[in-house]
């Protein structure tokens, strides 16, 4: 998945560049494959208000802070994620196994959420201490509480303390990272 295009050329740019549209253009997109080589892990973001859940597949994400102990992550402010962590203040971040790796494309667009079979698009969950969903398959969730929200542009920092954390499978499992998968986001 590409960065949201159709923009032309977002700055600043090095005073090398110069003005030219070309040179803007051919710095935008080696800008963004710089992103691109930045190494990410790849999550599941469960998310809660009310009786509204949601799973989404996200790469933003990373501990800010030893103490107290908070995560960060990017999330798309027309994502249906972002209105329930706004509404709920809690999210969850579940690691998933890179033999899972064929699970992130079914978290990209609001889940089908089943409260009877207490399934997430036909994957099995529980609600962590704080109502937010996590995956059962994930080897490892954290839970969080929303301390701090920064606007970064089109998404929103979400800062959260995290208020429980767990294995659910052996410690080593070896869990996904972009670079297991063909795919980008950002740059
Ligand atoms: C590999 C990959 C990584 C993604 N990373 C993020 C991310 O870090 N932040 C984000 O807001 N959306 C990310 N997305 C997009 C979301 O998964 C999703 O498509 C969008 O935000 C809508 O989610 P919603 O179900 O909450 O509406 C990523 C998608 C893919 C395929």
């Amino acid at each position: 998945m590409a960065a949201p295009g159709g923009t032309g050329p977002i700055g600043p740019f090095p005073q090398r560049v110069g003005s030219d549209a070309e040179a803007q253009d051919a710095y935008d997109r080696l800008r963004r494959r710089v992103l691109w080589s930045l190494p990410y892990g790849l999550y599941v973001v469960g998310s809660r208000a009310g009786e509204r859940r949601n799973g989404m597949t996200l790469n933003w994400a990373t501990q800010l802070a030893f103490d107290p102990k908070l995560v960060g992550i990017g999330v798309e402010q027309s994502a249906y994620t972002h209105q329930l962590i706004t509404e709920g203040g809690v999210f969850s971040l579940c690691t998933i196994a890179r033999e899972d790796r064929a699970m992130v494309r079914k978290f990209t667009k609001p889940v089908e959420v089943d409260t009877t079979a207490m399934t997430l698009n036909g994957f099995a969950f529980h609600d962590g201490i704080t109502g937010a969903p996590i995956l059962d398959c994930a080897p490892a969730f954290l839970d969080c509480e929303v301390r701090t929200t920064v606007e970064t542009g089109a998404h929103t920092l979400f800062i959260g303390e995290v208020v429980d954390c767990g294995f659910q499978a052996d410690e080593d499992t070896p869990v996904l990272r972009m670079e297991d998968t063909r795919m980008n986001y950002g740059g």
